[in-house]
């Protein structure tokens, strides 16, 4: 695969997709300790076919983003909650972590290296990190990696999904992730396993799935890439409360702001047959931003809740945004500039 040069990129239509940039950052786990790491210009990994990760999926990641300011400068939104969940995916799947002072640092040094590819402020776009780390020991009986190998690479993308156009979802008869599973972990696997179920909606007209708790189909767990809020009749920012779901830096942020505008947010078991409480419904997550659902289909019947983007969605988009790229102050001390 050939390099990206800066000249290559539209930034206003950049889509989100995998650009070979100059550098990224690799380190080694290997006799015990890390070796320090570097970035290097070489996108290809070469490990042994019996590598652990290739057959049993000791695999773990993070996504984050850089953002450019007005002034040129370029913020990172809360990277040490991304350093500290991917800690604690290392931990349930038995990978050695990477420490999280660290892992902010190297990331520093990859945004650095590559800033002619932080796209413009104002053109929508955004320098997406992804962070991952494997185990690379060659094994076959299934045990964990004795060795591992951490790695950062950067791309520019546009939104994930485009703009605050409510889009129509539907419920899925999958599951993402088991009960007391790998749900609360950042890792592969659960990505595999959501590809069938986000096709099969995709190929009915929907935007994504949306996955219920895998132990009763009742309640409301999250999308495949992103968490799930609504907003009541009376105003309150509701958002689910279960093992299976993964643990979101946006969720967090917005239970903070939603708080602050007096949303009076709650984490919550939320039954999909009571749906129908929300006025507004949405997807939030760092490449997901905050994804507005005009529609939840389940079991044969449609919850609608309109083609206009919602005015507490609105806000609360305008509110976190703002603060991303160093728009509005930011009280909460969320963002470090590089
Ligand atoms: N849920 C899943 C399954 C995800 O993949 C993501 C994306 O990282 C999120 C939620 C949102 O998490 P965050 O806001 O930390 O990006
Ligand atoms: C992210 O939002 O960073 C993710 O990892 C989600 C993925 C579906 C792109």
């Amino acid at each position: 695969m050939s390099k990206t040069k800066v000249s290559d990129l539209d930034w206003n239509n950049l889509g989100f997709q995998y650009h070979d940039l100059p550098y990224r950052w690799t380190d080694e786990f290997k006799d015990g300790k890390w070796q320090g790491g570097h970035l290097t210009q070489d996108s290809n990994m070469v490990f042994n076919e019996a590598a652990e990760e290739l057959h049993y999926g000791q695999e773990v990641f993070e996504g984050l983003k850089a953002y450019r300011r007005k002034d040129g400068g370029i913020n990172l939104f809360r990277p040490d909650q991304n350093a500290k969940r991917m800690y604690d995916s290392a931990k349930r799947l038995m990978m050695q972590p990477y420490p999280e002072d660290k892992f902010v640092e190297a990331i520093k040094e990859v945004v650095k290296a590559n800033q002619e590819f932080v796209p413009p402020y104002g053109s929508g776009g955004t320098l997406y990190i992804r962070p991952f780390m494997i185990g690379t020991q060659p094994l076959v009986g299934v045990q964990r990696s004795e060795s591992y190998v951490f790695r950062i690479y950067a791309t520019p993308v546009g939104a994930y999904v485009k703009g605050l156009n409510p889009m129509p979802y539907k419920v899925s008869e999958y599951d993402r992730a088991a009960y007391a599973g790998t749900g609360q972990a950042k890792t592969a696997g659960n990505y595999a396993g959501s590809l069938l179920p986000s096709l099969k909606a995709k190929k009915e007209g929907f935007a994504d799935c949306l996955f219920l708790d895998p132990r009763e189909h009742k309640y409301i767990d999250e999308f495949s890439g992103a968490n799930f809020y609504g907003i009541t009749k009376d105003g309150q920012f509701q958002t689910p409360k279960s093992p299976s779901i993964l643990p979101s830096i946006t969720k967090r942020s917005l239970l903070q702001i939603a708080a602050d505008q007096g949303l009076n947010p709650i984490e919550t078991q939320i039954p999909i047959a009571e749906v129908d409480r929300f006025v507004e419904v949405g997807a939030m997550g760092t490449a997901a931003v905050i994804s507005p659902v005009s529609s939840l289909t389940y079991e044969g019947k449609t919850i609608t809740f309109g083609d206009e983007v919602g005015p507490v969605t609105q806000k609360l988009y305008d509110t976190l945004f703002n603060i991303q790229v160093g728009d509005a102050e930011d009280i909460y001390g969320w963002t470090v500039q590089i």
